[in-house]
């Protein structure tokens, strides 16, 4: 079990709000919340990858009143501190590739949200694929990330990924990230490049298809 499982564990009703804090010190998720809002009003049918327990789900179940939500993860937690409507959001674990295969075009929004940097190398380019298959024509696809930096509070969030998740993280800088989705994806167009508060490792790309 990752070192992250068993400190959250010693939380015990208290790992919610300890998990939020700790979060907060990295994303603003207020803030992330209005640009998402702005980049795709009127989404109606949401797919988010890799959303892990449920932190950004809740943020677009609140900003999406009239979406269907589904939050895909590979582990196990997927949704566990989920605190929104249920009857319009719905978890599962699930790859990106077979719900693009069982479901190809269907998701006019597709977020994909500190996750990048979790997936092994080697898998990148298929995971993007797979997003480019679920996306719906006119769709938006936002990508956010944190941008590696020479920086104390890179290294706070380098370390904390590293040994709580016990992934081998690497991180990409924003033009990377870029090129790694219009190559695999050549169709999409970027139409919006931005930053998150309260740092500018948080790096936001929105793509049209
Ligand atoms: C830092 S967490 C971010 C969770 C969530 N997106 C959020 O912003 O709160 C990274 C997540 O990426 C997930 N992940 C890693 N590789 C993945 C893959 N190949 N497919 C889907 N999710 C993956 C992990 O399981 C983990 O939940």
């Amino acid at each position: 079990m990752p070192l992250g499982s068993t400190v959250r564990a010693m939380f015990g009703p208290h790992e919610r709000r300890v998990s939020d804090l700790y979060r907060g010190l990295f994303l603003d998720l207020d803030d992330y919340a209005a640009k998402i809002a702005g980049w795709s009003p009127g989404a109606r049918k949401i797919l988010e990858v890799g959303c892990g327990e449920g932190a950004v789900t809740e943020v677009l179940a609140r900003i999406f009143p009239q979406a269907d939500i589904l939050g895909i993860d590979i582990t196990p937690r997927v949704g566990r501190l989920y605190d929104g409507p249920r009857d319009r959001v719905e978890f599962r674990v699930a790859a990106v590739q077979d719900v693009a295969r069982d479901h190809p075009g269907a998701f006019d929004l597709i977020i994909l949200s500190d996750v990048m940097h979790h997936i092994p190398v080697a898998l990148r380019a298929e995971i993007v694929g797979a997003i480019g298959q679920a996306l719906a024509p006119g769709g938006r696809f936002i990508l956010k990330d944190w941008g590696k930096a020479a920086t104390p509070i890179h290294w706070l969030c380098h370390a904390g990924d590293r040994w709580l998740t016990g992934d081998r993280v690497s991180h990409l800088v924003p033009d990377q990230a870029k090129s790694l989705i219009l190559d695999r994806l050549p169709a999409l167009r970027c139409v919006e490049e931005g930053h998150i508060a309260p740092w500018t490792n948080n790096y936001t790309l929105v793509f049209a298809a």
